[in-house]
């Protein structure tokens, strides 16, 4: 099927691309040899960027589905590493390659020990994802034998290096924040009940990992292992598109997402429930949401995609109630907060107009707290959960042979063409 666009009378056919589901595409990319224009969209609101086989969502429905796969079916029978196999690789894995995965991630969990001193540069009250940033990037110091991306084997090494390492760096940083020795990874214990200990053992006692909590936090890190083109994936792929190692492209993907508008929205949902701090308080807030004067906005509300509730939210609502129930917390003020922000905004016609649900940032703050983490490491265990998802795009990217540098263009509404004005002459 092409589409005819009228330019000065003239038609010009321009292609459409059909997915296996979800909107088809305009292919424009020789709309500007035709016609000498550009397409104008600055918040990419109507544009794709790229073709992908790994995330799909559909906003209005609120699916979201990993190779196929609904979330809340992953997220309900399978674990993270799983998750992570079958955004890289496409498919579920057998048992005998899930336990070789496991193996592989397992065995990749340590971090070069100069990375220790790497961390004593940083002040204590450093921001952990300030922290996540710069020693991300770093490992491409350390593991110069993965940065070749030309090499298939090398980008496996990568990848596997960052999502196995990725814990290990997480918990450094938080430990380095509360002036506690870190501690090393433990080979017989899983994904996330290793990070669990890397965060919360100390060398004084032995730690025992809850099962509950560590379910709970394996499954909010699948929640939020992938989501199509956000802004911190489309990052990673400029970045990527440049030829960039993929230590750096994660680093940026990892920088991106700090924005408050992004990932950092659990932190500032979380210091937002704080402020409002009781129920009756919350019309104020709901007010100043509304009014277009004031710049506040309810953080864990809206998304550029969702128009429809985000089906990771209703998991995470339920994740909430489990990890609370578990750790005997039976009225936690903030939840009490959030289930009636949420009920105030559902009903109210300007959130209702505007399509603002809760997204996946509403209830992951409450949970994490719960769990014993600071809110400067929300974020980050965004990021380590986020780290599979650029990477099976990044990956996706490098192995398109149509890949070329991204490199989009303007509307200029700057100053014409001028002579320069000596100092003199400037009055
Ligand atoms: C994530 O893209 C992804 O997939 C991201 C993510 C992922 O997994 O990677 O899902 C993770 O980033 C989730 C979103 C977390 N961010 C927040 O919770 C921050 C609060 N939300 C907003 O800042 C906002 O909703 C965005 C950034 C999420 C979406 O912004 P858009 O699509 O650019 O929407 P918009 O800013 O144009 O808002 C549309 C209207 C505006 O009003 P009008 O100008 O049309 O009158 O809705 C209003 C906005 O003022 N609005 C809000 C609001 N969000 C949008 N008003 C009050 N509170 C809000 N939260």
């Amino acid at each position: 099927m092409d589409c005819t666009l009228i330019i000065d009378n003239k038609a010009l056919e321009q292609p459409v691309k059909e997915g296996t589901i979800g909107p088809s595409v305009i292919d424009i990319s020789k709309l500007y040899g035709q016609t000498g224009m550009f397409t104008y969209d600055p918040g990419f609101t109507s544009t794709a960027s790229c073709e992908s086989k790994i995330t799909y969502i559909d906003g209005d429905e609120g699916i979201l589905l990993y190779r196929g796969y609904p979330i809340d079916q992953l997220a309900e029978h399978g674990d993270f590493l799983e998750t992570c196999y079958l955004l890289l690789y496409g498919e579920l894995p057998t048992a005998a390659q899930k336990a070789d995965f496991d193996y592989r991630v397992t065995r990749h969990t340590m971090v070069h020990d100069q990375m220790n001193r790497f961390f004593t540069g940083f002040r204590r009250d450093a921001h952990p994802m300030a922290i996540m940033v710069a020693s991300v990037g770093a490992l491409s110091a350390f593991y110069h034998d993965s940065t070749d991306i030309s090499d298939p084997h090398q980008r496996m090494i990568a990848s596997m290096r960052m999502i196995a390492k990725m814990p290990t760096l997480a918990a450094m940083a938080y430990k380095y924040s509360i002036g506690q020795p870190f501690v090393y990874p433990q080979n017989d214990l899983d994904y996330t009940s290793n990070f669990l200990r890397m965060c919360f053992a100390v060398p004084a006692e032995e730690y025992k990992v809850n099962p509950v909590l560590s379910r709970a936090l394996d499954r909010i890190f699948i929640l939020h292992a992938d989501h199509e083109q956000n802004a911190s994936t489309s990052t990673v792929r400029l970045a990527g598109s440049s030829g960039a190692n993929p230590f750096a492209c994660i680093a940026a993907g990892i920088a991106c997402l700090w924005g408050p508008a992004h990932g950092g929205a659990n932190e500032a949902a979380l210091k937002m429930l704080e402020e409002i701090g009781t129920p009756d308080r919350i019309p104020e807030y709901i007010a100043k949401a509304k009014d277009k004067n004031d710049p506040f906005r309810l953080m864990g509300f809206g998304h550029r995609v969702y128009k429809n509730y985000d089906p990771r939210a209703r998991i995470m609502q339920k994740t909430t109630h489990e990890v609370l129930n578990e750790l005997g917390i039976k009225d936690d003020p903030l939840l009490d907060v959030a289930v009636e922000l949420e009920q105030i905004a559902l009903k109210d016609e300007y959130f209702v107009e505007k399509k603002l649900y809760p997204n996946i940032d509403f209830y992951s703050g409450i949970t994490l707290k719960a769990m014993g983490f600071p809110t400067s490491m929300f974020t980050v265990l965004f990021a380590l959960a986020r780290t599979v998802g650029w990477i099976a795009q990044w990956s996706e990217m490098i192995e398109d042979p149509s890949q070329r540098i991204g490199r989009p263009r303007q509307l200029y509404t700057g100053e014409t063409e001028r002579d320069y004005v000596t100092v003199p002459q400037r009055g």
